[in-house]
């Protein structure tokens, strides 16, 4: 495996692939790499691309310089799961590389989709997510790139970005990896103390309340959301930030449920802020163990 720090560089090995005819799998992370990691370089090695995978901690899409601080680091273990998982390039700038000249004054806005659910409680998350997507996509050069369903509304974003500015990329959706119980993975689960963590369960349960639900023939949206928020209130260690249940095409609030739709809950454990979702069952669909991202399609132009 070819470790990168510079992005002239990283761009140079991606045109070098295309050159000898191999198509670039590229998987923007920011490290602190687990088996949801794991599954977007299976899909990229899969698919018979060349892996490369970046590991960046990008400062713009925080809005607290505490959030910040404590996300973590380690870019050595890193370099080993990477290796051993098959990637090929590891683009690991550092911050100076990304942004020499402090924050960008030109970044991406994301509309009205990046105010709503997570952009309504982390304002300006969105526009910095967008912003270093589009600067890596910059540099990795066509290409196709994979996200994972765990961050729905990102990755609905980022296929409006790649639709809207064509952008050359095919942006894959995969699914979320879950541990034993349902909790979706993330890098932020291991803040979480022994007991936070068997209340972390409430959000996992939540969505599958709420499929639960739809499938027993519920279709109003009112009635799910109360159910979801209802499970969490009930978890005396998780306080609810939001519940939604949106149209999954247009990621508007679901009035009656009359084609695909997406649940979302996030919620916070002590100081862990945790999100999660699934696609709802819809006539002969995908469940949310299995469930692609109906509705929106997988591949960007
Ligand atoms: O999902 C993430 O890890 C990040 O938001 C991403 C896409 C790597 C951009 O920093």
């Amino acid at each position: 495996m070819e470790m990168i720090a510079e992005p002239e560089r990283f761009r140079r090995a991606c045109d070098e692939a295309r050159r000898s005819g191999t198509e670039v799998g590229f998987v923007p992370t920011m490290g602190d790499l687990h088996q949801g990691h794991a599954r977007l370089i299976k899909a990229a090695r899969d698919d018979g691309c060349l892996v490369a995978l970046s590991v960046f901690v990008n400062p713009l899409q925080f809005d607290s310089a505490a959030d910040l601080r404590a996300y973590p680091r380690g870019l050595e273990r890193d370099r080993v799961v990477a290796t051993s998982l098959g990637v090929d390039l590891l683009f690991a700038p550092s911050e100076s590389a990304m942004y020499p000249r402090g924050r960008p004054g030109i970044s991406v806005d994301p509309g009205l989709l990046g105010e709503r659910l997570e952009g309504s409680s982390r304002p300006g998350h969105f526009r910095g997510v967008l912003t270093v997507v589009a600067k890596l996509l910059n540099l990795a050069g066509p290409c196709r790139a994979y996200f994972g369903e765990k961050d729905a509304q990102q990755l609905a974003l980022v296929w409006r970005m790649a639709d809207e500015l064509n952008v050359p990329v095919q942006v894959m959706g995969c699914p979320t990896v879950r541990e034993f119980d349902g909790l979706a993975l993330s890098s932020r689960n291991a803040r979480l103390s022994p007991q936070e963590r068997r209340a972390s369960v409430a959000l996992f349960e939540a969505l599958s309340e709420a499929a639960t639900q739809v499938r027993q023939g519920e279709r109003r949206g009112d009635v799910i959301r109360a159910g979801m928020a209802r499970r969490i209130a009930a978890e005396p260690l998780a306080a609810l930030d939001y519940v939604a249940v949106v149209d999954e095409r247009t990621w508007e609030d679901v009035g009656q449920l009359d084609g695909p739709a997406r649940a979302l809950v996030a919620a916070r454990f002590g100081a862990t802020r945790l999100i999660d979702n699934a696609r709802l069952p819809w006539s002969g669909g995908e469940d949310m163990h299995n469930g692609g991202m109906h509705g929106l399609p997988r591949e960007g132009a």
